[in-house]
Order: structure tokens, then C-alpha cells, then sequence
């Protein structure tokens, strides 16, 4: 398996950035785009920015009871669900520029042998073996019950009505024997209990050297590091990786089971493992198939996975279990799980199907000034409450009247007073120094800040930046000085420019749309990647474009 062509190039970075997939049984909210997909897409772009290989992949989740559960609701079939929904998806990467480099699923004939490889290695190092166990059967519809086909009350915390799989309150993974007054999903019944052959994940022999891993890890967040030590230490218990199911994953061939019911790979054991096949499924698309092994292979890459929290369990405890088990895969360097956003008091959930989706906020909003809004009120450490009118007044209050407004009118005055092109600055003093100074630190302040998934913060530092450059051609009044001090007028819009093109960078992760078109009214070619995350002198006499509002204020409809 050695790739030399791949090995450590110790000159770049390689940050593999992983995103949660989505079930794809239903339309995705704002609290989907804020708990994952926004917060990767700005990591990944401040490191593309910064000249990393980024490789941000992930996929519909096709598989598992939440797609079947559906489909049965409808009578249709579970591909007809998937086939609805990943389109949906893949357009609302487009629209918001949510930067994949693969969005696939996990039907594909590459994840499945990914599975297969991945399931044969754990086997073959005795991790994996099959047992004879109980499971929940409905009498009434003939069939095995498997996770979410059965509902009850959670034997930790004692909330009612917790699905079989994982309890919403608590955030523990679930059995569903496990729960108490058992009730089948499809006909209400009381389940009975029959045996039936399955394979087991033997995580009690994993235990210690998770527990040991989650030790050395520095930087994650408390409530994820917490979470996943706590789980830990009350126990790992083996866990069956087959249902009596006939969507999901096949089992492979030499999989040794009885044949007497259908049996498929349960979808958490297998939908975490996409992350590996998405990597490969994106290499050979390239044309360069051995290329995902620099990002899982070489020990000095870099990997963060971005979740909602009520995945924790299975990023921070389980695939690493499996990769532990497995052999030589890069384990996770950061899990940046993120708390819930609430739109109107709910959980913005799929399975609440409260809250507007995202396209529907699409129509109303440009994509920066969405993103920026969420951006701000990320719940990196809280659950967050979000109404329409905090949305508006990020957009009006901060990021155009701040931001979009500076930009304007620096290029504005520029165009007016010095024919459109960057003046030469004559004899800058202290003021005009102090101020790129200020920049120059927000900038490298918000990289530590973005390389410490601190994303918030690195944004605050961007807009207060922006504040500060207002509060400098407030100070030396550009608009005044034209008539009197044309040496002046050149040297604070020449530094005023020179702030702006830094602050853009800054900006550039979360508003990535405008900041190319300022980019290019800057003389750029609207590409910041790979420029470094730093301020780029934008020279004198570079002719800049004609500026229109970077932002669209948004009016909320008065009720
Ligand atoms: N589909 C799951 C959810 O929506 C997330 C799966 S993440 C994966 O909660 F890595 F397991 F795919
Ligand atoms: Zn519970």
C-alpha cells in the first residue's frame, strides 16, 4: 500500500475538512447550515486562502430508518426519497457557496467496497464478530423492528418517546431492546422479542485506547471533549453493525451470517466510513486515485469533522473506534461539534419540520448577507435563538452599514477624485501607519482564531477592523480635505484602500462572493487562494472598478 508519489510533502498543509452528511429525508434549515456546513465552508476557505490542500467532502446519508421511515409514510420507495432530496442539497451548495470538493452519497459502488475493506480489516483484527442477540420484532407487519421503527422511554434519562436509536434529550446512542414500554412505529404494538444472527463492533476491547486517545487531545471544544470522556468512561459496550433490514449497505460476500432474513450494515457503522470513500470516490475523479492518502496516511495531515452535537457519539467515540480497529488511518485532530440553532423558540429540525428551509431564505437573502447573519450567531458554545430581525440587523447594522458602507465610499471618493485609479500616497504619517498596523494585526488575529475553529471571534475581528477604518476617515475627512489638500486626500485614500483590500481577506472566509468582486474592483483577479492570509499592497495607479453596495439591506415585512 505504499504510495510514494504520496507521501508527506512537508512543505503544505493538508486539512481534510469533513462535513456531517444529511439524511436526505427531507429539506435542510437554517440550523443545519449554521451547526455544519457554513462553519466547515469557512474553515476550508481560510485555509485554501492560506495556501492548504483542503479536500471538504461529504454526501447524502441515503441509508438507515430516517430515509425508510420516510419512504413507508409516502409509499414510495427509499431511492425516490434520496433522489428528491440530494438534488435539493447539491443546489443549496450552489447558491450559498458552500465549497465541496465532493458532495456524493452513499449509494455508490465506492462506498460500498470502502465498507467491505473497511468491516474485512476490523474483522481480521478481531473486532469484529457475529452473535446470536435479541431483537425487537413486530408481529402484526411480519418484520423485524429495527432503531427508529420503535419507540420508548430512554433508560438513562427517562424522556418518553425516544427513538430506538439515539435519545434526543440526552444524546446517548440507543438500543432499542433497551427501552422501556416498547411501541412499534408501524402498527403501535407491542414488539416481541426473537433472535436473529448479527455482526458486532467489540468496542469494549477499544475502550481503553479511545479513553487513552480523548486524553491527549488539546484544543476541542469543552462540551464535545467533556461529552465524549464522560461517554467513555461508563462503558463501551459492543454494538450490532447489521440489521434485519433490506435498505442499506449489502453485507459482503464471505459476511457469514444466516441467510434467512435480509440483512444490511447498519447505517451508523457505514456513513461514517463515507468520509474514507468520499476522499477516494474525489481521487479517482481526478484522475489521480492514490491522492486521498495524503490526507489520511501521512501522520502530519489534518483532519476536523463539523457536526451538529447529537452527533458527537459517532464522531468522537465511534469512528474513531473503528479507525483504531481498522489500522492506520488518520484519526480525527478536532471535533468542532456545534450546539443547536432555534428559529421561533424550536429545535430547527428535520424531524420537528419546523422553520423555513434554506431555499426559501435564498429567495429573500443575497448568499454573503445570509452567511454573515448566521456567521455572527454560530452556536459554537450554546444553542442560539435566532429571529428574522437579529438576521436583519447583523446585515443592516454591522456588515453593510460597516463594511459594505466603507467600501463604497473609499472607491467612490477614489473615482471621483483621483479618475478612478489608486492615488501615490505623499509622505504617510503615524495615523496613516497605525491604522494598516491595525489591520494587519486584526488579520493575524483572526487566523489564529480560524485555525482554533474560533469562528465567531475571527469574524468580529474583521468587522472591528472595519469599524476602526470607518473611525479613520472620520477622523482625517477624505471628503473635506479634496477641496483643500489634494497630498492629504492621496495619502488617506491611498491608505484607506490598502485597509480594505487586508480587511477583505479577513472578510473573505465568510462573504466570499463579495469579497471576490471586491477583489476584483481592487485590480485582482478575484481568486484569493493561495495569496496567504495576509494584506496584499494593492499599488498606486491600479485602475479599481466601478463599486455598487456590496450588500443588500433586508426589510422585514412589517406585521
Ligand atoms: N445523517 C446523520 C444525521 O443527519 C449524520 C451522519 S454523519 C456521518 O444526523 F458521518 F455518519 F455520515
Ligand atoms: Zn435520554
Amino acid at each position: 500500500m505504499d504510495a510514494p508519489d504520496h507521501a508527506a510533502d512537508s512543505a503544505t498543509r493538508h486539512v481534510l475538512v469533513a462535513v456531517a452528511w444529511p439524511y436526505a429525508n427531507g429539506s435542510l434549515h437554517l440550523g443545519h447550515m449554521a451547526g455544519a456546513y457554513l462553519p466547515a465552508d469557512i474553515f476550508a476557505r481560510y485555509h485554501r486562502i492560506n495556501g492548504d490542500r483542503v479536500l471538504m467532502v461529504s454526501g447524502s446519508d441515503a441509508h438507515g430508518t430516517p430515509i425508510t421511515v420516510r419512504a413507508d409514510q409516502e409509499g414510495v420507495s427509499p431511492v425516490d426519497v434520496v433522489d428528491r432530496f440530494h438534488p435539493e442539497f447539491l443546489d443549496y451548495w450552489e447558491r450559498l457557496g458552500i465549497s465541496f470538493d465532493l458532495f456524493t452519497t452513499t449509494m455508490t459502488d465506492n462506498h460500498r467496497e470502502t465498507v467491505h475493506e473497511l468491516f474485512r480489516s476490523l474483522r481480521a483484527n478481531g473486532y469484529i464478530e457475529p452473535r446470536t442477540t435479541d431483537q425487537f420484532y413486530d408481529p402484526r407487519a411480519a418484520r423485524f423492528l429495527p432503531d427508529r421503527y420503535v419507540i420508548g422511554t430512554c433508560p438513562f434519562c427517562g424522556a418518553v418517546d425516544a427513538r430506538g436509536d439515539q435519545c434526543d434529550r440526552c444524546g446517548k446512542t440507543l438500543d432499542p431492546v433497551d427501552l422501556g414500554d416498547p411501541r412499534s412505529k408501524l402498527t403501535d404494538v407491542t414488539p416481541e422479542v426473537r433472535p436473529t444472527e448479527h455482526h458486532f463492533i467489540l468496542l469494549s476491547k477499544l475502550q481503553a485506547d479511545v479513553e487513552r486517545w480523548l486524553e491527549g487531545r488539546e484544543g476541542w471544544r469543552n462540551h464535545v471533549i467533556n461529552w465524549a470522556q464522560g461517554f467513555v468512561r461508563e462503558g463501551l459496550h459492543d454494538r450490532a453493525i447489521t440489521r434485519d433490514i433490506s435498505w442499506g449497505v449489502a453485507l459482503p460476500d464471505d459476511a457469514g451470517l444466516d441467510a434467512a432474513n435480509d440483512k444490511r450494515i447498519y447505517v451508523w457503522f457505514e456513513a461514517v466510513i463515507g468520509y474514507l470513500s468520499a476522499s477516494r470516490e474525489w481521487a479517482q475523479r481526478q484522475g489521480d486515485p492514490e491522492a486521498w492518502r495524503a490526507w489520511w496516511e501521512d501522520p502530519a495531515a489534518e483532519t476536523y469533522y463539523f457536526i451538529g452535537k447529537d452527533n458527537i457519539p459517532f464522531h468522537a467515540v465511534y469512528w474513531p473506534a473503528q479507525l483504531m480497529g481498522a489500522g492506520d488511518l488518520n484519526l480525527p485532530t478536532n471535533v468542532p461539534a456545534n450546539q443547536y440553532v432555534t428559529l421561533k423558540g424550536a429545535k430547527a429540525s428535520k424531524s420537528e419540520g419546523i422553520g423555513r428551509t434554506v431555499l426559501d431564505y435564498l429567495d429573500e437573502y443575497q448568499p454573503d448577507t445570509l452567511r454573515y447573519a448566521l456567521a455572527t450567531n454560530l452556536p459554537e458554545y450554546n444553542d442560539v435563538e435566532l429571529t428574522d430581525e437579529e438576521l436583519a440587523r447583523r446585515i443592516n447594522d454591522e456588515l453593510a452599514a460597516a463594511w459594505g458602507n466603507l467600501v463604497n465610499r473609499v472607491l467612490t471618493m477614489t473615482r471621483k477624485n483621483f479618475d478612478g485609479a489608486v492615488p501615490e500616497p505623499v509622505e504617510p504619517d503615524e495615523r496613516d501607519t497605525t491604522i494598516l498596523a491595525t489591520v494587519d494585526a486584526a488579520l493575524e488575529r483572526a487566523g489564529e482564531l480560524l485555525e482554533q475553529v474560533e469562528l465567531r471571534r475571527a469574524l468580529r475581528e474583521a468587522l472591528t477592523a472595519a469599524q476602526e477604518t470607518n473611525a479613520y476617515l472620520n477622523a482625517l475627512e477624505p471628503w473635506r480635505t479634496a477641496k483643500t489638500d489634494r497630498d492629504r486626500t492621496a495619502t488617506t485614500l491611498w491608505t484607506a484602500i490598502q485597509a480594505i483590500a487586508g480587511i477583505n481577506v479577513a472578510f473573505a472566509p465568510f462573504v466570499p462572493f463579495a469579497s471576490a468582486t471586491l477583489d476584483e474592483w481592487l485590480g485582482g483577479d478575484g481568486r484569493l487562494d493561495g495569496r496567504g492570509w495576509s494584506r496584499r499592497e494593492v499599488p498606486a495607479g491600479t485602475t479599481l472598478g466601478t463599486p455598487s453596495p456590496l450588500f443588500a439591506r433586508v426589510e422585514l415585512a412589517r406585521t
